[in-house]
């Protein structure tokens, strides 16, 4: 956790002297509305201004994309930056000088991006100069403009096979490190005679290279960046960074294979575009990809390969809860030859009509087959059938019965039998799964909001954490238990407490963060009597009772003597009595 690198004064001095109000203000109008100012999300595409911000809790929440945070987290968020980053910005603002303290992380690869960097804009200017004129003519063949390539910042390894070498090392770069981070290789340039294009990581940092040969030459069609301590082709999204702000805006994300396809979609203002490098999704990658958006397009190769790799990915995304849509290309071409060949507007529309990732596998079960041949079409219809049975839409399932029933030439009615065999499956296995997992937490739902309501009287009034600690209540459930210990916690270290710095403080503990984030964005009253807390504690005590009631009950059956068992219902009793006297 962040705590122990993490200076509490200065934070609390940059909140006394910085509003969230005002720090928001600053990237959207802001109008005020009862307690609260409300604005235009920046984190998605808003039409109604669904952001509120708190003045008095110093916190914001979007109530359509969900987006909550503090006025750090916004600035990480709106700059894509990190937290002591977000702090150098705020204490500049308010004029306190942090001298060295507070810079980002100091980077242990810090000297390896600065190589990086100076790599990457010798390679651009190659490409501007004369020996660049066969590789810039290519370019333009292929339809990119010097402002795409600027954009891009596309560049030439030279002809040469030192060339970067020499300029490194004159540097005073040795050449191990070189070869380490894959820019030389046998103490000679790795890329020789190749239009260079950059990748970076999610920041944007430049941290690799693909080269690709631009004159005939029968070697590799792209040479990429070997793994080094800065660059793993499977932590890498091609065009990440300059996609992010679109994709918040647009809401959805276009994942493509090649990055000359999402090149060609940029020039024609289609900006939401990523691609992997031409391999399946990581864990990694996909992590990467939920932080800008939930909803994904698939736009492949449309070829074999791109249909295998759609089917592929589409379903290890809708496993991570992703929404999942299909932009089909079809004769084998990638976006970037679809768009040349057809044109902005009719990849547009082929963007917007868009087909779910089910409908895309179903067009896939219909290839290849004979639908006079018993078994092939005895095949389709279950997997059809199957498809449909997992559309939720009832009006969808029946239209898309219709078809099955027309295409296959069959009863729709024998169909619909069908179908319903299987809802009603799936119906019984999830029963099932209900009973184990969802009825201890409907009964917990009275339990967990008291526990809720007490967190956020502990946030806001330090005299809650003194009556929670001074009561001895246990809270049944992990995260809010510990929620309420790191509260404790830090009102004992630091000796004051709210909602927005303590935000700050558990940014990276997973555990609890997101009960947390329910918790501050509760609406209630500023302040509440202590009785209200007691009452509210009480709600715990006795569930806990119950539990220990319900726990020596068991017992009782599976004690060996009676002599247990009179022992075990005195407890009981005990316990009974013991929560009526409190009650008095
Ligand atoms: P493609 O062969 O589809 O390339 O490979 P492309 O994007 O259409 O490029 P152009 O139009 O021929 O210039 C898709 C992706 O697979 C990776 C690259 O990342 C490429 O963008 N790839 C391909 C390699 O890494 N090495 C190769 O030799 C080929
Ligand atoms: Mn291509």
């Amino acid at each position: 956790m962040s705590s122990n690198m993490f200076d509490q004064d200065l934070i609390r001095k940059i909140r006394e002297n910085v509003d969230i109000v005002d720090v928001i203000g600053k990237y959207i109008p802001l109008e005020k509305k009862g307690k609260g100012y409300f604005g235009l999300c920046p984190f998605h595409n808003d039409n109604n201004p669904s952001l509120s911000v708190s003045r008095e809790k110093q916190i914001y929440k979007c109530f359509v994309c969900e987006e909550k945070g503090n006025v750090f987290t916004f600035l990480m968020k709106k700059e894509n930056i990190s937290f002591p980053e977000a702090v150098r910005v705020l204490a500049q603002e308010i004029g306190i000088d942090l001298g060295d303290s507070f810079k980002a992380k100091p980077d242990k690869n810090k000297a390896y991006y600065d190589i990086y960097d100076i790599t990457n804009k010798f390679f651009q200017n190659n490409l501007l100069s004369v020996e660049g004129a066969k590789a810039r003519e290519y370019l333009l063949n292929r339809q990119l403009t010097m402002e795409t390539i600027k954009e891009f910042q596309i560049g030439l390894a030279l002809n040469s096979r030192d060339s970067l070498t020499k300029l490194l090392t004159k540097k005073g770069y040795d050449i191990k490190t070189l070869n380490d981070l894959g820019l030389v290789t046998n103490d000679y340039d790795t890329y020789i005679k190749r239009i260079i294009f950059p990748l970076s990581n999610s920041k944007g940092e430049v941290n690799g290279f693909s080269g690709r040969i631009y004159n005939g030459e029968n070697i590799n069609k792209y040479l990429n960046t070997k793994e080094t301590p800065i660059f793993k082709k499977g932590e890498n999204i091609y065009n990440y960074s300059r996609a992010l702000e679109e994709v918040r805006k647009s809401r959805y994300v276009i994942l493509m294979e090649g990055f000359m396809a999402v090149i060609r979609a940029y020039t024609i203002g289609v900006k939401n575009c990523i691609a992997t490098m031409g391999t399946s999704l990581t864990n990694e990658q996909i992590n990467l990809i939920k932080k800008m958006t939930n909803t994904i397009y698939l736009c492949l190769d449309g070829d074999a390969a791109g249909v295998h790799a759609t089917i592929n990915n589409g379903k290890i995304l809708e496993n991570m809860n992703f929404e999942v849509k299909v932009i089909p290309l079809n004769d084998g071409l990638d976006p970037d030859d679809y768009i040349l060949k057809y044109g902005k507007e009719r990849f547009l529309s082929l963007i917007d009509g868009a087909i779910s990732y089910n409908d895309f596998k179903i067009r896939n079960y219909k290839k290849g087959i004979d639908l006079n041949n018993v078994t092939d079409k005895t095949n389709y219809i279950n997997l059809v059938l199957k498809e449909i049975s997992e559309v939720k839409d009832e009006i969808k399932r029946e239209i898309m019965l219709k078809n099955l029933a027309k295409e296959t030439d069959m009863w729709y009615n024998t169909l619909e039998k069908k179908l319903k065999e299987l809802l009603a499956n799936q119906e019984n296995t999830k029963i099932d799964t209900k009973n184990i997992a969802v009825k201890p937490k409907k009964r917990l739902d009275k339990y967990e909001k008291a526990m809720q309501i007490i967190i956020y009287y502990m946030l806001i009034n330090k005299d809650v954490i003194t009556l929670v600690q001074n009561s001895g209540v246990y809270f049944p459930i992990d995260s809010y238990r510990i929620l309420a210990r790191e509260i404790a916690y830090f009102y004992e270290q630091y000796g004051y407490i709210n909602i927005a710095d303590f935000n700050t403080y558990i940014e990276d503990n997973k555990e609890i963060d997101k009960v947390f984030k329910d918790i501050m964005v509760l609406d209630l009253a500023d302040r509440v009597p202590d009785k209200v807390i007691l009452e509210y504690l009480d709600v715990i005590k006795k569930y806990n009772l119950e539990l220990e009631i319900k726990r020596l009950n068991k017992l009782i059956v599976d004690a060996v003597s009676i002599d247990e068992q009179i022992e075990l219902s005195n407890q009981i009793r005990k316990l009974k009595m013991g929560s009526e006297k409190n009650d008095k």
